[in-house]
């Protein structure tokens, strides 16, 4: 067996999610281990990093033993060593830097929302395929421990008829104001590509379609928690993005079911992602790591919530979560986004099948963009298939 390298340039590589993601779950690992098998080859990632600060970079490269970087993206794009581009820079840049590593030749790999709008995706890659260049799009939620027990139960017929679904998500994002916030704020600015919407739907989409199958309407409403904020650098600016949204989903399956999203709530649930599917035969609600399941012989009899041990009290002291067991691990853990680079490298060196192309993360973009208009102008959107 051959040992080869991969050239990869990672943009974006001093962000959060390159940084503690991409390079530390999942292509250091994958270098460290001496590569990933594609055919008769061993193939190690060569990583060059790109980004705008010289000195975070080299702090970057120091701390996960890489040799190459750059704050000149074009000679990065230039070089034939790399092949493949990556990009987790802020969301607003994304289009116009993959259509400059597209331009490049290059393979391009990306974080979602893939592009704006569909139709800009849609442009973007038919860019791509014209010069037979491979595409793939991060859907790294799939692979959350927990939801993958999860679509195992669903795999195996576990759930009978699914009737309904609830997916609810959030945490509470200081403002900057009482306390400092600990999201970046181009996360609540339009000019950022921010919102709620395009940052968080992407993953519901494939998360729900890919456990649950094809969504045909949706109807929303977003909304705007949190009005004011203040920036990195200590200055106050408006919420022009929505910080909360409720969506109802109507399935080409005839179940139903929501997504509730929120950088205004305060936790108190199993996970700060939850996700519930109920069917005739049993439910089962999984979290980032951890699922639960209730078959219909140890659903609980519950008779109504107007009696409980007395009726001053209306306490049933009943523990409902005694109801539930949970769902044995599927393997050993594995980094989410690791599993999309064993994918994307192989797709790009043999041509093997990659279900999370950009035609994917299209699909992704297109549940935020009906979202976004069933919101503005109250009313249902069709989520038919773009062609
Ligand atoms: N798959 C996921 O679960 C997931 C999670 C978080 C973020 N993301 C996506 O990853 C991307 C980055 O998110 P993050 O949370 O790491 O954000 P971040 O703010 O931590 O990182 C953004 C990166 O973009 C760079 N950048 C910002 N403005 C720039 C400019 N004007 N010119 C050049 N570079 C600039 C920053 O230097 C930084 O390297 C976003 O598109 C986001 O949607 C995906």
């Amino acid at each position: 067996m051959a040992t080869k390298q991969i050239g990869i340039i990672l943009n974006g590589a001093t962000g959060r999610i390159c940084r503690t993601q991409h390079m530390r779950g999942g292509l250091v690992p994958i270098r460290d281990e001496g590569g990933l098998t594609v055919g008769d080859d061993q193939i190690v990632p060569r990583i060059l990093l790109t980004g705008r600060n010289e000195d975070r970079l080299a702090e970057v490269a120091r701390e996960y033993g890489i040799e190459e970087w750059t704050t000149d993206l074009d000679a990065a794009l230039a070089d034939p060593d790399f092949p493949v581009f990556f990009d987790a820079a802020a969301t607003h840049l994304r289009l116009d830097t993959l259509n400059r590593a597209i331009d490049a030749g290059k393979h391009i790999y990306t974080e979602k929302p893939i592009a704006p709008t569909v139709t800009e995706g849609i442009e973007l890659m038919h860019r791509a395929e014209a010069k037979g260049l491979k595409h793939g799009a991060v859907e790294d939620k799939l692979f959350l421990p927990g939801f993958r027990k999860l679509s195992n139960l669903m795999d195996s017929g576990f759930f009978g008829r699914v009737v309904s679904f609830k997916l609810e998500f959030g945490w509470w994002v200081f403002d900057g104001i009482a306390a400092e916030s600990q999201r970046p704020s181009w996360n609540y600015k339009k000019s950022g590509g921010g919102g709620l919407l395009s940052d968080m739907h992407p993953h519901w989409r494939y998360v729900i379609e890919g456990i649950l199958g094809p969504i045909t309407d949706v109807s929303c409403a977003a909304w705007t928690a949190q009005p004011e904020r203040i920036d990195e650098d200590g200055a106050r600016y408006t919420v022009d993005v929505e910080d909360a949204t409720a969506t109802i989903l109507d399935m080409e399956s005839g179940a139903r079911g929501s997504i509730v999203s929120s950088w205004a709530t305060r936790v108190r649930s199993d996970d700060l992602v939850t996700f519930q599917i109920d069917g005739t035969e049993g439910s089962a609600v999984a979290g980032l790591r951890k699922c639960w399941s209730q078959s219909a012989a140890d659903t609980p009899r519950i008779e109504g919530f107007n009696m409980g041990s007395g009726p001053e009290t209306m306490d049933f002291l009943v523990d409902y979560d005694d109801h539930w067991k949970e769902v044995p691990d599927v393997g050993p853990y594995k980094n989410p986004y690791r599993f999309g680079w064993e994918g994307f490298i192989p797709h790009v060196l043999n041509n093997a099948p990659f279900e999370h192309t950009l035609a994917a993360g299209i699909r992704d973009v297109q549940l935020a963009e009906a979202c976004a208009r069933s919101s503005d102008e109250k009313i249902w959107v069709d989520m038919a298939p773009v062609t």
